[in-house]
């Protein structure tokens, strides 16, 4: 039996897939929360005498403090995964919402560096699991036209997530109440896992479970009581082509979508995207304007441009599809890069009123969100059969995350080794790669249901739609 379009359906879904997709989203709103809030935090952190114990920190201590978020997020990628092909989309995203409100609490009242360390790594075990679980979940409910959108409100909420930290730490600095920054994530995780008790489970995962006549009632209600007959044949077609287990994860039919995951995560963080948003301060202050008014203005600035980019993409990854936002957006950051590493080589430019080492950085910082960043993660929610989905996308989540913390130990020494323009010019040149890579091997998945995708990998056609050049 052919796989139907069934799922693309163009009629407009009822509020409950938003409120379900704004619900999950929260767990992307704390990944952003939970991640941006440290720069400020540790600037309080490490004066407060009672909590280390009237000894200074040491810039390694500082260092492990800043990163166990990052330890713990590769924790949370590997098991997420696992987790929510076993409990259900719904409980996982429960269970981590439990764990943001368990890792905020402890950071909050820790009474000593080691512990805030501790449960700065619990906090980092829910961010990894969060970033795999939200596009998971949302895509399964998604209809196939809006899909991209849907999915992509993860990545708004991510970056929202990060603005909030950044005022939060603004506003509290004053009093230099750093256990009130941590502690307010209590707030929108305790509204995920509150909300989430009330969203339905996946159709997908409940399908897959042998649970057909609650998927049926899920599905109907998602797709406003239409008929979804013809949806739920091509889950079960689907299923009925699929192994579950590990050694379906590298089977032919699976391999290409394994790779492309893995090598888009690894190029997401290793085109250099976190170290310019933490660098964005010093570059301005380099560029003369040193107070610290500048640098959070630059720093807020940074985080509006990739908030308003990303909700352009948002509107275009339907209708343009996934390729042609993937391919603009790495030329971009390539040239970005080449500019900001000419600009950086270039004192007397940088003297210059600052001007262009901030424009490159911002247009490198927009280049980023039109495509690479929410693409990656709507991406690895759509190319993988649903049996081993939760398998796959651990693995290419655990990839980003291990890339991140690879390139937040290297950059440093990159700079002392190379130079500063040199290290962002090989950001750039692993951009350059990246477009090639895109070119060659990812398909494009608009307008496609989960199960047609899948097909396509069975039937080899995905490989066809991947040579041709991108629509326009
Ligand atoms: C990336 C993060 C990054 C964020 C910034 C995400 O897609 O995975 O590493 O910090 O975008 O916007």
């Amino acid at each position: 039996m052919a796989v139907s379009s069934a799922a693309s359906g163009r009629t407009s879904p009822p509020a409950i897939v938003y409120v379900a997709a704004a619900v999950a989203a929260l767990g992307a709103l704390l990944f952003g929360y939970d991640t941006g809030v440290i720069s400020g935090a540790i600037l309080f952190v490490r004066q407060d005498a009672q909590l280390t114990g009237g000894i200074a920190m040491s810039p390694g201590l500082e260092e492990v403090v800043v990163s166990a978020v990052l330890l713990g997020a590769v924790i949370g990628a590997a098991v997420g995964g696992a987790l929510s092909d076993r409990l259900g989309r719904r409980w996982t995203l429960i269970l981590a919402g439990a764990t943001f409100i368990g890792g905020a609490l402890g950071c909050m009242l820790a009474p000593s560096v080691s512990v805030l360390i501790a449960f700065r790594v619990l906090v980092g075990v829910a961010i990894g699991g969060a970033s795999l679980m939200v596009p998971m979940y949302i895509s399964e409910l998604a209809p196939a036209h809006i899909r991209g959108m849907l999915v992509s409100i993860n990545q708004v909420a991510l970056i929202g997530g990060i603005l909030v930290a950044y005022v939060a730490d603004y506003a509290l600095s004053g009093t230099g109440n750093w256990r009130a920054m941590f502690g307010l994530a209590v707030i929108p995780a305790a509204l995920l896992m509150a909300g989430m008790v009330f969203m339905p489970e996946s159709p997908r995962w409940l399908m897959a479970h042998g649970r057909a006549d609650e998927a049926r009632r899920v599905l109907a209600r998602m797709r406003g009581g239409g008929d979804v007959g013809a949806e739920i044949d091509d889950i079960r077609h689907s299923l009925s082509q699929q192994g579950g287990g590990l050694r379906e994860v590298v089977a032919p039919a699976v391999r290409p979508a394994l790779i492309i995951g893995v090598v888009l995560a690894v190029l997401q963080q290793v085109t250099g995207i976190n170290t310019v948003l933490y660098y964005a301060p010093t570059i301005v202050e380099d560029a003369g304007l040193s107070s610290a008014g500048a640098s959070l203005l630059a720093t807020i600035g940074v985080g509006v441009a990739n908030l308003l980019a990303t909700i352009v993409a948002l509107t275009l990854i339907d209708r343009l599809g996934r390729r042609p936002l993937l391919l603009t957006s790495l030329a971009g950051m390539a040239l970005s890069l080449g500019m900001l590493g000419v600009v950086l080589g270039h004192p007397g430019l940088i003297g210059a009123g600052g001007g262009a080492a901030v424009v490159a950085m911002m247009l490198y910082v927009m280049a980023f969100a039109i495509g690479l960043g929410p693409v990656f993660w709507l991406l690895i929610a759509e190319i993988y059969p649903l049996k081993v989905r939760g398998t796959a996308m651990s693995i290419a989540t655990l990839a980003n995350w291990g890339a991140n913390l690879i390139v937040a130990l290297t950059f440093l020494t990159l700079i002392d080794l190379l130079g500063r323009p040199e290290t962002f010019w090989l950001y750039g040149a692993l951009s350059v790669c990246a477009v090639v890579f895109v070119y060659l091997r990812v398909p494009e998945t608009k307008g496609r249901s989960l199960e047609e995708i899948e097909a396509a990998w069975r039937t080899g056609t995905h490989a066809a739609a991947a040579a041709k050049p991108p629509v326009p």
